[in-house]
């Protein structure tokens, strides 16, 4: 699918499933669970690579693992599902020229379809169009952006007038300068109801209500992987604790032998 497809998914009412991964395994679980969009999302620096924040991870990190990711898909380069790479922090803030390299370089090496970048400020709209326009597709994210937690926290964003005016505007420029999409994240449901309606392009939210056009989901979090839940996601089992109780009885029937 290219990502100029997911449009026809807004068209037609039919709900946009995003997952992401970080390695073959989840790459292979993700496209095997029937997740339109797999999405490599910077959320490994923490989910795969032990950081606290995004902000570590480089993009010969996020090269590395789209292409892990894109090895464990067992359908076709035209049937698996639409592949994105997160562009990591500070590859798309330091100019239109250095963002072209660098997005070009997942384009170049990898699988991945489009890049997603985070925020709207003038800079990042620059870039954003730039990208579009260079024949790199962009999906946006808006919202909680975690790459930029150092001045924002990581707290819900939209919550007050301004905030939600601000973000409506954005969502709005980023469809005009050409997203195939937006992410949307832990803002409140009606904010996202009333973009969703506003916008062509398909929605996709997480930790941001029912109305949007799709759900992403960090994969590691839904399954109660995570060393630190997001209070916007419930996992639906607890993976890692399960993991552990069955792991721990196989080594000690090992060890009573
Ligand atoms: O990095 C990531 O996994 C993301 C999702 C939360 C959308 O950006």
């Amino acid at each position: 699918m290219l990502p100029s497809e997911l449009v026809k998914y807004k068209k037609n009412s039919k709900k946009i499933i995003a997952l992401t991964a970080w390695d073959s395994i989840s790459g292979s679980i993700a496209e095997e669970s029937g997740a339109d969009i797999v999405l490599v999302g910077d959320s490994l620096a923490m989910v795969c690579l032990g950081y606290k924040s995004t902000l570590p991870v480089t993009l010969e990190n996020m090269i590395y693992h789209t292409n892990a990711v894109s090895r464990g898909f067992k359908k076709s380069i035209n049937e698996h599902p639409l592949l994105i790479c997160d562009m990591p922090f500070l590859t798309y803030q330091c100019g239109e020229d250095k963002a072209v390299e660098y997005a070009g370089k997942v384009i170049k090496n990898t699988y991945a379809k489009a890049v997603k970048i985070e925020g709207a400020e003038p800079e990042v709209q620059d870039v954003i169009s730039r990208l579009i326009r260079m024949g790199i597709p962009v999906m946006g994210h808006l919202g909680l952006t975690p790459q930029n937690y150092l001045n924002l926290g990581l707290k819900k964003q939209g919550e007050d007038i301004e905030n939600k005016e601000k973000i409506k505007r954005q969502a709005l420029t980023l469809e005009k300068l050409g997203c195939f999409s937006i992410v949307l994240e832990h803002i409140p449901d009606l904010l996202a109801k009333e973009i969703q309606e506003n916008l062509e392009i398909p929605t996709i939210g997480i930790g941001a209500g029912n109305f949007c056009d799709g759900q992403v989901r960090v994969t590691a979090d839904l399954l109660g992987l995570s060393e630190k839940q997001p209070p916007f996601c419930s996992p639906i089992i607890s993976g890692k604790k399960n993991f552990i109780e069955i792991l721990k009885q196989w080594v000690e029937s090992e060890k009573s032998n």
